[in-house]
């Protein structure tokens, strides 16, 4: 039942094994997954987590732990703390002699802490970006050792360049995310249209494009762009936008270039995430038979995020109340998407829109807005 040390060659192969996986993962969650297994693999612990700083918050947290859910403590508390804050790596044969050891955990769990090695780690700039810590050796001799500090500090100062790069890489990911779902927002206020409906956008075109097998990461950037579909709407005037009943055709084309406006808004970015904004923004009054705007596109010339954007719109702005028509109800919806099939509408994403109108029914009813007619 104790494992036994590992040979030289059992442990390059656990590091080259890791870092290869490593190296190549871009997602946080897993690349702290890989550590944590890393860890626990070359020095034998019943389990190993990653503490990381949330600087915002002024606490320490740990996503992955062998057995244990997220773990949040205060910044400089407990072992990870203190390692954390002085730098120094800390090795204790039984935790429930130490001060600083926090029992909560297995007060909660039933689990007993015995051994512990924590070793904090750093960024290429030398500073402390978070910890390692094992808990438990699984070996005859139950506790760490010098050796057991230097191999985990090697996997600290491996794995730690990765795991920058990535956290740097999720950052920026986040930080569109959020300019994007601001944005979406701005654009929705200025309109008028009730709360949620680029909430609904969003969800209604994510359904469809899984839908249609797009695969899950290509389904999230249209999932996280739709809603932006609208954003030229900023620069129409009031009186146009919210004009309660018919447009004249001189208003109609002021309303129309909100898509030429949108485009132009977002074109410049090479960010992956915007340029997909960019032609939800340009294309999603394009029709399947070339009769749509801004520029007549037709078929397949059309993207599929503009194909799928302009069922989903089209879907949400009958459904719901404007103030220029009532909400229609769902059998009227029904006939129009029959009729335009293979007109206004890609007929393969209608074809997945009636497969999936239970699901959309059930989102929009969800994403119902409080105030907003019923249906
Ligand atoms: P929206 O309200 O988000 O509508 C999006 C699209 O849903 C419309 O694009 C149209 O394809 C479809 N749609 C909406 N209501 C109806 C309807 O009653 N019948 C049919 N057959 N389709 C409908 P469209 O036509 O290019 O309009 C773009 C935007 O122009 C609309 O966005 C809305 O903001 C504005 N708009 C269009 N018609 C009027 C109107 O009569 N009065 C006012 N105040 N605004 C209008
Ligand atoms: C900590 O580092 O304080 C949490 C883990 C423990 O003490 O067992
Ligand atoms: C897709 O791109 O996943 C759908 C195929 C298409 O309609 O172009
Ligand atoms: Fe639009
Ligand atoms: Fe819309």
């Amino acid at each position: 039942m104790y494992k036994e040390e590992l040979t030289s060659d059992q442990l390059l192969t656990i590091i080259f094994d890791y870092m290869a996986k490593i190296v190549s993962e871009t997602e946080l969650k897993k690349v702290l997954v890989l550590m944590a297994n890393m860890g626990r693999e070359m020095i034998l612990s019943d389990r190993c987590t990653v503490w990381l700083i949330d600087e915002v918050r002024g606490e320490l947290y740990t996503t992955v732990a062998h057995g244990v859910d997220e773990i949040r403590i205060p910044y400089g508390t407990g072992l990870a703390g203190t390692a954390i804050a002085t730098g120094e790596s800390i090795i204790i044969k039984d935790a429930y002699n130490d001060p600083r050891h926090n029992r909560d955990n297995d007060l909660r769990t039933g689990y007993h802490t015995k051994s512990i090695i924590t070793v904090p780690f750093r960024n290429n700039d030398g500073e402390i970006i978070g910890a390692y810590q094992a808990v438990n050796k699984m070996t005859k001799v139950d506790y760490f050792t010098e050796r057991d500090l230097e191999l985990l500090t090697l996997a600290a100062s491996y794995a730690g360049k990765s795991l920058e790069s990535v956290m740097l890489h999720q950052e920026i990911v986040d930080t569109q995310r959020e300019i994007i779902a601001t944005m979406g927002e701005i654009g929705e206020i200025r309109s008028k249209e009730t709360g949620n409906h680029v909430k609904r956008v969003a969800e209604y075109s994510y359904v469809l494009a899984l839908g249609l097998g797009m695969d899950e990461a290509e389904a999230q950037v249209l999932r996280t762009v739709s809603p932006m579909h609208d954003i030229g709407k900023v620069a129409i005037p009031d009186a146009v936008l919210n004009k309660p009943g018919k447009l004249t055709d001189e208003e109609y084309d002021i309303i129309k270039s909100h898509t030429k406006i949108g485009y132009q808004l977002l074109k410049g970015s090479k960010r992956k995430l915007l340029s997909a904004a960019a032609i939800v923004a340009g294309q999603h009054h394009e029709k399947w038979d070339g009769g749509g705007y801004p520029n007549g596109l037709s078929g397949e010339d059309i993207h599929i995020y503009g194909r799928i954007t302009a069922v989903a719109d089209v879907f949400d702005a009958l459904s719901a109340e404007r103030v220029y028509k009532p909400a229609w109800p769902l059998e009227k919806i029904e006939a129009l998407f029959r009729e335009e099939r293979g007109r206004h509408f890609d007929p393969d994403v209608v074809d997945v829109f009636f497969r999936e109108l239970p699901k959309l029914v059930e989102i929009r009813d969800r994403l119902t807005d409080v105030g907003e007619a019923s249906h």
